[in-house]
């Protein structure tokens, strides 16, 4: 088992060194893996944003479970992540990409907030134990989903969805992993301070900064 050596078509990448069975990661390492990642997953014009360095640091030490630096940072790694920033600033971009460095530990699908509540319009409260009872998900852009309505009842269904996520997180330990462009306030005004209490508990919060520039063309 070498989980640091990942093979993509023909080329191999070797993310670090692997002694007495524990891997020593080398950013600039990672950082040439996500490159090319990046841009075999999003065409050529992705490149790693100098100004967007720091952040994907703590996000790579998250990921690959450096304990010791993720004390450093404030990031806790049983807990999962709530990516944060302006519009366009690559949060569902970063999302989707560094889940690759790790894929033995990190196997999350990304799904867009929107699709599980249209799946619950189509579908009801099944939709609900689907997204809340199993698995690792990173739910895209949480907040400015629309709300749900099944059979001519409302549903705040991300919110049902994060109570859900926060018990199974209690229960066993299953990550959550989520986008968002709102922040602090705007989460509590959109779920009510209950789901935003529990997310607190069921994220770090690692944030773009606000004025981090739109990289859509
Ligand atoms: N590092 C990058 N280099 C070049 N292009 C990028 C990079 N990151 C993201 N992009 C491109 O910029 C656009 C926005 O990225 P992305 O969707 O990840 O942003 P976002 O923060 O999730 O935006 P939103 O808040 O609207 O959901 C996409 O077209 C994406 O391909
Ligand atoms: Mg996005």
């Amino acid at each position: 088992m070498h989980p640091h050596i990942i093979h993509e078509k023909e080329t191999l990448f070797e993310l670090g060194t692997i002694e007495n069975n524990i891997i020593h990661y080398d950013f600039d390492k990672v950082v040439a893996y996500l490159n090319y990642k990046g841009r075999l997953t999003f065409g050529k014009n992705f490149k790693i944003y100098e100004d967007d360095m720091f952040l994907l640091y703590k996000l790579c030490l998250y990921f690959i479970r450096d304990y010791k630096n993720c004390e450093k940072y404030g990031l806790d790694p049983h807990k999962g992540i709530l990516l944060s920033g302006p519009v366009g600033c690559g949060k569902t971009s970063w999302m989707k990409l560094l889940k690759n460095i790790t894929p033995s530990t990190n196997s999350y699908q990304v799904v867009p907030s929107r699709y599980v509540t249209f799946q619950f319009n189509g579908k009801g409260y099944p939709i609900i134990e689907l997204y809340g009872s199993t698995n690792s998900y990173c739910f895209d852009d949480i907040g400015v989903e629309p709300d749900g309505k099944h059979f001519g009842q409302d549903c705040n269904v991300m919110g049902e969805v994060l109570l859900s996520r926060y018990d199974l997180f209690l229960q066993n330990k299953k990550l959550t992993f989520a986008t968002t462009n709102l922040n602090a306030e705007e989460i509590d005004e959109r779920y009510g301070s209950r789901v935003r209490s529990r997310m607190r508990e069921l994220f770090n919060l690692v944030a773009f900064d606000k004025n981090c520039k739109d990289k859509r063309l």
